[in-house]
C-alpha cells in the first residue's frame, strides 16, 4: 500500500511540475529524462526548446517589459506549493448542511494555492478590492518558503508573535515594489481559477492604477482587457487643485473571445423595471382599452419630478397587446443614397398607401411584410394614410444596456449598510453591494462561482445573496480574508467582522425576502488556514529510533478526522462543499464523499470485515474511479494491511494509499 507522502501530498498543487507537464505534451522534444532527490524526473532541455522555437526567441537586451526589485521572486512564491490545510468551523458556519458558500480566513497567497485543484477554472468572476497602498494599509508580509509559517506566527498560531507588521508608507523606499511583489503572485494564482470565459474585477485607485494596468497586461495578456470603468464615488471636491473624486474598476477576460461568446453582458436600463410595473397596474385597471392606458400613462409621467430615471422613458406610452411601446421613426438615413427601400405600405383601415419619408424606409419590403404580418402588427399607423407609419419599439424588449464605462454611485449608502449589520465605525469604507450585485448579474449565470480573495466586511458575499434572493438563482461565492486585528471590542479580526456581517445580511434577506430566499443555499460554510493536519518527515538526527517511533503516527495529535478529510478533499481536487456520507462498516466509520469518488476510513483496528465491506462499495455506487485512504496505524495487523490492497484491487479500485 503506498504511504501518502507528507512532503509531497501534504502540499498544495505543485505549479512547477504541472507546467512541465503541459510544456512536455506540447514539445516533447525539449525535454530529457533527469532525476532528483526523489526519484525521476522530466528535465527541461533549453537548448533544444530554442531550436523548436527559432525565430520567436526575444533574446535583445533592451526589450519592453515593466519589472521591478522581487519580481523574479514573486513569480517564484506563487509556484512554491503550500503545506498548509483548511480546518472546517462548522461553530462559525452558517446552514452548513445546504449552502455551498464558502469563506475562508487566512492570508490569500496561502488559501489560493490550497485551492488550485479543486476550483481549477470553476470560477466565473473575481471581484477584489485590494489595499489601495494609500500609505495606512499594512501589507501583510510574504515571506519567501516559509509564507505559512509567517501566517502562523502572525495569527499566533504558533509560539513567537514578534512578527513586525507596518504600513507600506512613502518613506519606506520600497512603497511601489512593496505593493506589487504583494499583488503580482496572488494575481498569477487566481487566474489559474478562472474558467475560459471568466472575468477579474479589481477596484483600484490612481496610486496604483497604472501599475495594476500593467501586471494583469503581463498576467491575462493586453488583448483580454475588457475597460478601466471610472466610479465617481462622491460629488463633492475640496482639493487645493483638481478634487479627485473617482476611482477605478478595471476589468479583464481570461479570454474575450469565451467571454463574448459566453453573452450575458446587459443591464437593466434605470427606470424600467418601475415603468413596466406601473403599466401592468394600469393594464389591470382599463383591461384592452389602449386609449385609456395611454392617457393614464401619460398623466403618470407628467407626475414624476425632473431628473427621475423613470421619467426618461416617457415617450413609451402607447400600447397593444404585445406591451408598452413608442413610436419610432424607421425612414432611412439621409445619406444621399438614391436606392433606399420605397414601397407602397397600405393603410389598414384606408387601403391607400401611406405617406412616405423623403429618404424611403430603412427596412427593406420583405422586412416590412414581416411586421406587417405579426399578431399585433409591429407598424404603427395614424388615422388614415396622411401621417408616415412607425415602427413600434418595445419597452420590454429594449429594457437592457451594456454597463457604462463612468459611473456615480455615492459611498455613504455602503457605509451605512455596514454600519447596521456590524455597528457603527467597525469598518471603513466598504464597497457598495449594489454596484457589486449589478457586475454579478451581468457576468454570471444562474449557478456561477464568484471569487473575493480580499473580502473585507464580505460585500462580495453579500452580493451574491442579494443577487440570488431578487433574482432567485443559486450563485455562489468564496471569499477569503485574512485574521487582521481591529481596534474594535466587538471583533477581534477582520474576518470575524465579515462573517458577522454576513451572518445578518442572511438573516435579513431570510426576513426580507421570505418566500424568494428559499431553497436558494443561503448561508456559508467557513474554514481556516493552518499547518497541514500531517507532520512532515522530520526526523531527530542524534536519535533517529526515537523519531521512526514518533512519525508512525503523522497525523498530528489535535487534529480531528473531519479536518483529515477536508485536507483530502483538496488534496484530490474535489470540492469543499462535497456531499460527505458517513457510513459504519464493521463498527468504523468511513465516509464517503463525492458518490464514491473517495472513501476514508482513518479508525483503529481496521481489519478485514472493514476492508470487505468499502470493496463492496465500488459495485454499490459505482463511480468512475474509487480512490481509498486509510491510516497507515489503523490496521490490526500488517496482513490485512497486505491483504486490503489486494482485496480492493480484486474489485477494480487501484488507488489505495494510506495516511
Ligand atoms: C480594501 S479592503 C476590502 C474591502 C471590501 N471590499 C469591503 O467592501 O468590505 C482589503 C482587505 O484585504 C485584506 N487583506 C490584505 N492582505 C490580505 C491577505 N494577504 N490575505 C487576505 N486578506 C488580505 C485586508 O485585511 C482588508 O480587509
Amino acid at each position: 500500500m503506498d504511504k501518502l507522502n507528507p512532503k509531497q501530498d501534504g502540499a498544495s498543487l505543485d505549479i512547477v511540475q504541472d507546467n512541465i507537464d503541459k510544456l512536455r505534451e506540447l514539445f516533447p522534444d525539449a525535454f530529457t529524462e533527469g532525476s532528483d532527490w526523489d526519484g525521476p524526473r522530466w528535465k527541461v532541455d533549453f537548448d533544444a526548446l530554442r531550436k523548436i522555437l527559432g525565430d520567436y526567441i526575444e533574446d535583445e537586451r533592451e526589450r519592453y517589459s515593466f519589472t521591478w526589485h522581487g519580481k523574479a521572486r514573486a513569480r517564484q512564491i506563487a509556484q512554491t506549493p503550500s503545506a498548509g490545510t483548511l480546518r472546517p468551523c462548522p461553530e462559525e458556519s452558517v446552514n452548513w448542511d445546504t449552502t455551498r458558500n464558502l469563506f475562508i480566513e487566512g492570508d490569500n497567497l496561502e488559501v489560493l494555492k490550497l485551492l488550485q485543484k479543486s476550483y481549477h477554472k470553476q470560477v466565473k468572476m473575481i471581484y477584489i478590492d485590494p489595499p489601495y497602498n494609500t500609505g495606512g494599509e499594512f501589507i501583510y508580509p510574504d515571506r519567501f518558503q516559509d509564507n505559512l509559517d509567517t501566517y502562523l506566527r502572525y495569527t499566533g498560531q504558533i509560539d513567537d508573535q514578534g512578527l513586525k507588521v507596518s504600513a507600506n508608507s512613502e518613506s519606506s523606499g520600497r512603497y511601489h515594489t512593496n505593493w506589487l511583489n504583494m499583488m503580482y503572485p496572488r494575481l498569477r494564482l487566481a487566474r489559474n481559477l478562472l474558467r475560459e470565459d471568466g472575468v477579474i474585477f479589481v477596484s483600484i485607485n490612481d496610486v496604483e492604477a497604472p501599475n495594476i494596468r500593467k501586471i494583469l497586461d503581463e498576467i491575462y495578456g493586453e488583448e483580454n482587457f475588457v475597460s478601466q470603468v471610472v466610479w465617481q464615488r462622491t460629488r463633492r471636491g475640496d482639493a487645493k487643485l483638481i478634487a479627485n473624486n473617482h476611482e477605478y474598476i478595471v476589468c479583464y477576460a481570461k479570454n474575450i473571445h469565451a467571454t463574448i461568446e459566453a453573452g450575458l453582458w446587459r443591464r437593466p436600463k434605470e427606470g424600467v423595471e418601475e415603468v413596466l410595473e406601473k403599466y401592468e397596474e394600469v393594464k389591470k385597471r382599463f383591461g384592452g382599452n389602449h386609449d385609456r392606458i395611454r392617457k393614464e400613462m401619460q398623466s403618470w409621467y407628467r407626475s414624476l419630478p425632473d431628473g427621475d430615471p423613470r421619467k426618461s422613458h416617457k415617450h413609451y406610452n402607447w400600447s397593444d397587446d404585445r406591451g408598452l411601446y413608442f413610436a419610432a421613426d424607421f425612414s432611412g438615413p439621409d445619406d444621399g443614397r438614391a436606392n433606399r427601400p420605397r414601397h407602397d405600405i397600405l393603410h389598414p383601415v384606408t387601403g391607400r398607401p401611406c405617406r412616405k419619408p423623403s429618404t424611403g424606409w430603412r427596412w427593406d419590403k420583405e422586412r416590412t411584410e414581416w411586421a406587417l404580418n405579426q399578431y399585433p402588427s409591429r407598424i404603427h399607423f395614424g388615422l388614415d394614410e396622411s401621417t408616415i407609419p412607425n415602427r413600434k419599439s418595445y419597452l420590454n424588449e429594449v429594457s437592457v444596456e451594456p454597463f457604462g464605462s463612468v459611473f456615480y454611485k455615492d459611498g455613504r449608502s455602503a457605509t451605512l449598510q455596514v454600519e447596521r449589520l456590524v455597528g457603527s465605525g467597525e469598518f471603513p469604507f466598504p464597497k457598495n453591494s449594489e454596484v457589486i450585485r449589478e457586475l454579478i448579474d451581468i457576468v454570471c449565470g444562474d449557478d456561477d462561482f464568484v471569487l473575493d480573495f480580499f473580502a473585507g466586511s464580505g460585500t462580495t458575499g453579500h452580493a451574491v445573496i442579494e443577487s440570488n434572493v431578487r433574482m432567485k438563482k443559486k450563485r455562489r461565492f468564496l471569499l477569503v480574508q485574512l485574521q487582521e486585528p481591529t481596534n474594535s471590542a466587538s471583533y477581534k479580526d477582520i474576518s470575524k467582522l465579515g462573517m458577522a456581517r454576513l451572518r445578518s445580511a442572511i438573516k435579513e434577506s431570510e426576513r426580507d425576502g421570505a418566500e424568494n430566499s428559499k431553497g436558494l443555499g443561503l448561508g456559508f460554510r467557513a474554514f481556516s488556514l493552518s499547518a497541514s493536519n500531517i507532520r512532515p518527515w522530520d526526523p531527530t538526527a542524534y536519535d533517529l529510533s526515537a523519531s521512526l517511533f514518533d512519525y508512525i503516527e503523522n497525523i498530528k495529535s489535535d487534529r480531528t478526522e473531519s479536518d483529515v478529510l477536508y485536507e483530502l478533499l483538496l488534496k484530490y481536487g474535489l470540492d469543499l462543499v462535497v456531499p460527505i456520507e458517513e457510513r459504519e462498516i464493521a463498527g468504523k466509520a468511513v465516509y464517503i464523499t463525492g458518490a464514491g469518488a473517495l472513501v476514508v476510513c482513518l479508525g483503529d483496528n481496521i481489519g478485514l470485515e472493514v476492508v470487505n465491506g468499502i470493496a463492496s462499495l465500488k459495485d454499490e455506487l459505482t463511480p468512475e474511479v474509487m480512490r481509498v485512504v486509510f491510516r497507515d496505524a489503523g490496521f490490526t495487523n500488517d496482513v490485512v494491511k497486505t491483504n486490503a490492497v489486494q482485496i480492493l484491487l480484486q474489485a477494480g479500485i487501484e488507488d489505495v494509499k494510506s495516511l
